[in-house]
């Protein structure tokens, strides 16, 4: 069962998260960190940029591979989330480029690159903390309801949902949003040494339930976090409403 943190806001939330990164980083400063895109981690990646800004953290060790990408979307793209990670994470901080790891939307052959991206994580020696956010339907990186998941980094279509939740990236509209990405798989996300999924706002606090408490399954892709040793899920008080058990760790 997952540990459950509940914060009393986002802010602290985030607040709390990124002394504890800072606080794993001293310890390894070498981390090998796996990083979401989405709202819930925007104040958290700012706060690390505060942090570096005072002089309290230190990424220049530090690898990062982010979980997904929007299938034909270049790095340029500013709907992309390698823009949305410059913006909001590597602007901010001294993570060397050559050690930022972001799937290629635009790569010529997306099964390829997804080979690549799995010999690159295996390369670094693996995933040391993987943060995660959660889609309101259960998925994590871009792995969608379905009746199978796939295990590797993998080409996904995605939900209208999810495409309706990424509209912002794509001017507002919807239609906009591509209908594919690629993926870290489920088996890439759980072989993370340690992993840690913040969820905020009432609109997660159903999905956060069917996560720690409903059966394992595929069509609630994060339920398989169950059956990792070291998850700890960091929720404000609206995300965790709906939980009728709290894991005890
Ligand atoms: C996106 C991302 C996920 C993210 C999720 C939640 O589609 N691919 O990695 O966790 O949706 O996003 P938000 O934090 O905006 O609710």
């Amino acid at each position: 069962m997952p540990k459950v943190t509940i914060l009393p806001d986002e802010k602290i939330l985030s607040r709390t998260l990124a002394a504890q990164l800072v606080a794993a980083l001293r310890e390894k400063p070498d981390l090998v960190l796996g990083l979401p895109t989405g709202r819930t981690p925007i104040r958290l990646y700012h706060e690390l940029g505060a942090r570096y800004a005072k002089g309290e953290a230190d990424l220049s060790r530090v690898t990062t591979f982010n979980l997904d990408e929007f299938l034909g979307v270049g790095p340029e793209h500013p709907g992309s989330y390698h823009a949305f990670m410059q913006e909001h994470l590597f602007a901010r901080v001294n993570v060397p480029p050559r050690q930022i790891n972001i799937l290629n939307g635009a790569a010529s052959d997306p099964a390829e690159e997804c080979a690549r991206y799995e010999s690159a994580i295996v390369a670094a020696g693996g995933i040391d903390l993987q943060l995660l956010g959660i889609g309101t339907n259960g998925h994590i990186g871009f792995n969608e309801p379905a009746r199978e998941l796939a295990g590797k980094t993998h080409r996904v279509v995605l939900k209208a949902s999810t495409r309706r939740s990424n509209a912002a990236l794509f001017g507002g509209s919807e239609a906009n949003v591509p209908r594919e990405a690629l993926s870290m798989g489920m088996a890439t996300i759980l072989r993370a040494r340690r992993i840690i999924m913040i969820a905020t706002g009432k609109s997660k606090a159903g999905c956060v339930n069917r996560m720690v408490n409903g059966p394992i399954t595929t069509r609630m892709p994060a339920s398989f976090l169950q059956l990792h040793r070291d998850v700890e899920l960091m929720l404000d008080e609206p995300a965790a409403g709906e939980l009728s058990v709290v894991g005890s760790g």
